[in-house]
């Protein structure tokens, strides 16, 4: 809002001047110079025949006398901003009234998650809840109306090689029947069992494939035993999501596709869009002139092309369904329910070309209307600190709830070396806020390597530091006298937690535009240091003159709000003390 006031200035005075052109401002790239600045004028300058330099001048000249800001030219051609002590005021009351809402009443809905029935979550999952997750909060914040989905993988093989390996051991007739209590156990050793075996035992795997098909045409007693796996995976998925601070407004999954496919099926088939190619339904979703250089071996070598979307298979040469044929009837079925301005999804990177050609396929089918937006944001992958694959200590691949376990108990080490008291929640919440902010504050596409211990840490740009800074002030605050809320800040420490904050409060909008929420994390961490200069610099509880220490009152508690709605998109839960 202030930038947008100086660049209103900037503008009317350029009008006076019968000079036309945009003018932007940014936050100061030199603090120490100003607070702000404008590069504009050396395009505008640039287009009118004008030199840059005078132009500057001319502008910040003819500025009518204002309380809050200091306009001066440095060479060659930039417009610094300063605020006077009115003006940080003003930022200060503008900071508390912000409206963030951009969604002109749109309605999005997200698809985050993707969780498989009868495997254990891996890492992939867990980026896939706290991206989706923090997205969905920030959706909310900017006004949109929100529904979510997690999207269960829960119509594949996995529950067919559960049930061949019980079979095969005996003792699925006993499950089924109930004579033996169907637990998380029982489907966390067949599985593993189960899917090494099928690499093995061809038999095996075609049993495996043929009670997939039986629970997929509801054959019984199929069907119903695979309710039964599906009902005891979803509520151990549902303690994991608990535990991670993540909820979702629906829980579907692939087998709620299942009945819209024949439906979809025929719509490719009746716009003459789908074909038969080796036996397997197709659609063509390659765009013309789509073509990329294929990288010469040698330079002589002719320069070949080839088309970087091949088809997308509907269906198997064998009539199986695929797993984007039930994406295709699940934004069909959401359509007629939901009908959202925006999908968006959320998955690991190697599933990016697969939801352009869903995309495309939907948009050529008329599935999706052609006013829809359909996003995909994909993630990269969470290595260990050596850039390896995650590990547990005994050397098997990390799964989610092996990650969890490692965080939370790491998290009470951390809490009996400071001598804090804690209980089980503590230690979730401060694990999670490990996680989640180490999770969030890489670019959303890029791999990176995780390193436990740092990002535990309650020093440095960590989750943990946030929640302290945060727990710091809520303690300062509970000691404060009685205050009245004052305005005016004098000091260059109040100005640069103002400034922090202010950056923060574009921070939302960079984040939405970005489809990445690093923005985010950084700016807390600038706001949580600004506010440590300044408690390390001024005694807040024992300051004598009762104006300064209302101010610096007034801006913890600004900082205080600020950083709890942060944390909050973030899905980063701030304890009363830790
Ligand atoms: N179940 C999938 C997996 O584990 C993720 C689902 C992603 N969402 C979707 N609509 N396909 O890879």
């Amino acid at each position: 809002m202030i930038r947008k006031e100086i660049e209103k200035l900037l503008y009317k005075s350029a009008q006076k001047q019968n000079i036309e052109g945009e003018f932007c401002v940014s936050f100061s790239s030199l603090p120490n110079l100003c607070d702000f600045q404008c590069n504009s004028c050396f395009a505008i300058a640039k287009k009118m025949g004008l030199n840059p330099f005078d132009l500057a001048n001319n502008i910040v000249n003819h500025i009518p006398n204002n309380e809050y800001f200091n306009f001066s030219v440095a060479r060659p051609a930039f417009i610094n901003v300063s605020l006077t002590l009115q003006g940080l005021e003003h930022l200060a009351k503008n900071l508390s009234k912000i409206s963030y809402d951009i969604a002109d009443g749109k309605k999005i809905f997200l698809d985050y998650g993707g969780p498989n029935i009868g495997k254990a979550m891996h890492i992939g999952h867990m980026r896939s809840f706290n991206i989706g997750e923090a997205f969905k909060r920030l959706y909310k914040k900017l006004g949109f109306n929100v529904v979510c989905d997690i999207f269960l993988g829960d119509w594949g093989m996995p529950m067919g090689l559960i049930m061949a390996m019980l079979e095969k051991e005996g003792s699925l007739d006993d499950y089924i029947n109930e004579k033996k209590p169907l637990t998380l156990e029982v489907m966390n050793v067949a599985y593993p069992k189960a899917s090494l075996l099928k690499s093995q035992d061809e038999e095996f795997k075609h049993r495996a494939e043929e009670l997939t098909l039986a629970f997929q045409k509801k054959q019984q007693p199929y069907y119903d035993f695979w309710k039964k796996l599906r009902n005891v995976s979803v509520s151990e998925i549902k303690k994991v999501c608990k535990l991670l601070n993540v909820d979702f407004d629906l829980w579907n999954g692939e087998s709620d596709a299942n009945e819209y496919i024949p439906t979809v099926l025929k719509i490719f088939e009746d716009k003459g869009l789908s074909r038969i190619s080796e036996g397997a339904l197709i659609v063509d979703v390659a765009e013309e002139g789509e073509q990329i250089p294929i990288p010469k071996k040698s330079p002589d070598e002719v320069q070949r092309y080839e088309n970087p979307m091949p088809p997308l298979m509907l269906q198997k040469s064998n009539g199986g369904d695929m797993y984007a044929t039930s994406d295709i009837a699940t934004i069909y079925y959401r359509n007629k329910d939901y009908n959202p301005d925006i999908l968006h999804y959320f998955t690991d990177v190697r599933q990016n070309q697969r939801f352009v050609q869903i995309f495309r396929a939907c948009k050529k089918a008329g599935i999706s209307p052609v006013n829809q937006q359909l996003w995909h944001t994909g993630f990269g992958t969470v290595n260990g600190k050596d850039g390896k694959a995650l590990k547990t200590r005994d050397g098997n691949n990390m799964q989610l709830n092996d990650l969890l376990n490692m965080l939370y108990e790491k998290a009470e080490q951390k809490l009996i070396e400071n001598g804090t008291a804690y209980d089980e929640d503590l230690k979730r919440k401060i694990g999670n806020a490990a996680l989640k902010f180490a999770d969030l504050s890489n670019s959303v596409e890029k791999d990176y390597n995780f390193d436990i211990d740092r990002v535990l840490s309650f020093e440095g740009k960590t989750g943990p530091y946030i929640q302290y800074t945060a727990c710091r002030i809520k303690s300062i605050l509970s000691k404060a006298p009685k205050f009245e809320e004052n305005y005016s800040f004098t000091s260059e420490y109040h100005k640069n937690v103002l400034l922090a904050l202010n950056r923060m409060s574009a921070s939302y909008k960079i984040c939405f535009e970005a489809k990445s929420l690093n923005d985010l994390c950084a700016s807390l961490y600038d706001v949580a240091s600004a506010f440590s200069s300044l408690y390390n610099a001024c005694h807040i509880l024992s300051e004598q003159d009762k104006k300064l220490q209302s101010a610096h009152l007034t801006l913890l508690k600004m900082v205080l709000k600020f950083i709890e709605e942060g944390c909050f998109i973030l899905g980063i839960e701030v304890p009363e003390k830790m």
